[in-house]
């Protein structure tokens, strides 16, 4: 299947899913959206009020900042694909529960293998988890980590960042190192499918 082709059908079957139990309180799921051929990725937590409503990610208050922190590094939304690692909202906004992320990691990765991105930004830290499952967010921010062939940077999420001074400076000072980064991971070689590793036999000792 083309990488296009992938995309929608995800986004087809993220819509009507059932794997876990908020499609009870959805009103739209949110697959995410961006072009098939972003370099870049950026992955938040989960849909919103606003999101919910809308079937689109990011488009409340942590989008707004979220567009200013790429207008500030001279980018637009139109060019790097938006998704979250849950695509429909937890009530309330509450944290998603592990059963919720296994159940919908599923879509994600399939987005990944189809958009395959040079770098993968990951907003806040349940997205982060899903890369980097014993990083702490206070320690790894800001830094590029190189995993399967792409560079994986974690970041704080934009809706703390907004109300929060000292994470909106630190989360725009890792933002303005995004386009060195993007640069550097375009020079790195990509993962080829890993090939099934030749099984060793043992060295015959020999007493001779
Ligand atoms: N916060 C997120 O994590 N994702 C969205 O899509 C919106 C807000
Ligand atoms: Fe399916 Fe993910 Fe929505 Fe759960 S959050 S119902 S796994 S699309």
């Amino acid at each position: 299947m083309k990488p296009e082709e992938e995309l929608k059908k995800v986004a087809q079957e993220v819509s009507v899913c059932t794997k876990c139990e908020l499609h009870f309180s959805r009103k739209l799921a949110v697959p995410g959206e961006g072009p098939v051929s972003a370099t870049i990725m950026f992955i938040g937590e989960g849909p919103g009020f606003h999101e919910n409503e809308q079937g689109r990610p990011f488009v409340g208050a942590a989008g707004k900042f979220l567009d200013e922190l790429l207008a500030q590094i001279g980018m637009k939304r139109q060019e790097v694909f938006i998704g979250n690692v849950v695509k429909c909202r937890p009530p309330g906004n509450r944290d998603p529960l592990p059963q919720e992320l296994t159940a919908c990691s599923e879509y994600l990765e399939r987005q990944i293998q189809a958009i395959n991105p040079r770098v993968i930004v990951t907003l806040g830290r349940f997205s982060m988890a899903h890369f980097l499952p014993n990083a702490k967010i206070s320690e790894v921010h800001g830094q590029a980590m190189k995993i399967k062939g792409r560079l994986i940077v974690a970041m704080y999420h934009p809706a703390a960042a907004l109300h929060q001074q000292s994470l909106r400076s630190t989360i725009e000072a890792d933002f303005a190192r995004l386009p060195e980064l993007i640069a550097q991971a375009e020079q790195m070689p990509e993962q080829i499918e890993e090939a099934p590793v030749e099984k060793q036999e043992p060295k015959q000792l020999s007493f001779f």
